[in-house]
């Protein structure tokens, strides 16, 4: 198949300003394959690129859907072939000027994408496996031996995601058995690289969904550092303010679970669905009373040592409960 040396593409012109024009077609290089786009999809990271981020000249878009026209040699190997229907993510001009997805072709690592069954329509498969599922996908749990943290791990991993998360050494295998694909010590200085290094071997590329399950210290930095522009961090929020958090051109959303149990608020209908589910998967054992280890107190009198426990920061991988009445 012949290829044409410019096409269409979404171009930026000035901060804030796309137009449609004629461009050189990118490189397909050795990893990557080449697709002429029949479908994209729209992401917030797609606006916020355009008016914050990108020069003029650069194109636009992450998300499409298309059929593979050209293959760097080494693509060859990954079983993939010329006229093959995929669907994948490019990282756009991040790295290729002239590589977004919202253009007549855009170049792929053979990684990035997926074959599309004959079953799914172009315009399905443009969103399908694309920023918002995808980001999903893989998560950065930091402080995994929190209470939050280890109900987050294994919540995550029945949900199909793959989790990494930070912790000290001996709750590694815990966590482990809770669905952390990943421990990484987050007193180790290196803890943000290697949680990178990590996702880049896992296939991911990048991580893009952090969630911060202590939001102390130097956690959201951390968590931004990993997931950067285009990234999410959610936060609880616990009222310690992160005055001089450099986002890195994340979104950080801070959350907190009492603003759910109020009917009034939109979050409330995800929690009632979730209380619904509650019972199911105990029954069917996805959730277990064995998944998180208890430290237990007995009795009102003890109930000031629990919360001195929980203060000092005594609590490690291991939820507090204290028993207030025998059965
Ligand atoms: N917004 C909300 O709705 C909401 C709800 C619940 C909790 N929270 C807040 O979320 C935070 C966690 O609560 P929790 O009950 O889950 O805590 P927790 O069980 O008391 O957390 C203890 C764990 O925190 C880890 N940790 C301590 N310092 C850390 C750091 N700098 N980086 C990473 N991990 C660290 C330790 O891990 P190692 O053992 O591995 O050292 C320890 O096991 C608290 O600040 C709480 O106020 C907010």
């Amino acid at each position: 198949m012949s290829l044409p040396s410019n096409h269409t593409a979404l171009v930026v012109v000035e901060r804030g300003k796309v137009a449609i024009k004629q461009q050189a077609l990118p490189e397909c290089a050795d990893d990557e394959v080449l697709v002429k786009v029949k479908a994209v999809a729209i992401n917030p990271t797609d606006w916020k690129h355009i008016d914050w981020v990108l020069q003029p000249g650069q194109s636009v878009g992450c998300d499409f859907s298309g059929t593979i026209c050209a293959m760097g040699k080494n693509a060859k190997n990954k079983g993939f072939s010329i006229g093959d229907p995929v669907a994948g993510i490019t990282p756009g001009p991040a790295i290729k000027p002239n590589n977004g997805a919202f253009q007549e072709y855009v170049a792929a690592h053979t990684d990035n994408i997926w074959k599309k069954p004959d079953i799914l329509p172009y315009e399905s498969a443009a969103h399908m496996g694309g920023v918002s599922l995808s980001a999903a996908a893989f998560i950065i749990i930091w402080s995994g031996a929190s209470g939050v943290g280890m109900a987050a791990i294994k919540i995550a991993s029945l949900a199909g995601m793959r989790v990494i998360t930070t912790a000290a050494e001996q709750n590694k295998a815990l966590l482990q058995k809770l669905g952390a694909e990943a421990v990484i010590d987050y007193k180790d200085p290196e803890a943000v690289q290697k949680v990178k290094q990590w996702a880049n071997n896992a296939g991911c590329g990048a991580i893009k969904l952090a969630f911060d399950c202590i939001s102390e210290h130097d956690s959201t930095q951390k968590c931004c550092d990993i997931v950067g522009q285009g990234g999410k961090v959610i936060r609880l929020d616990t009222m310690t303010p992160s005055p001089n958090l450099d986002a890195k051109g994340a979104e950080v959303e801070q959350i907190l679970l009492y603003t759910a149990l109020d009917p009034k608020n939109v979050d409330h209908k995800a929690l009632a669905e979730w209380n619904r589910m509650m019972p199911s998967l105990i029954e069917s054992k996805k959730l277990t009373k064995d998944d998180v280890p208890l430290k237990l107190f007995h009795g009102f009198e003890e109930l000031p040592e629990a919360i001195d426990y929980m203060r000092k920061g005594k609590a490690h991988g291991e939820k507090v409960v204290v028993v207030l009445q025998k059965n």
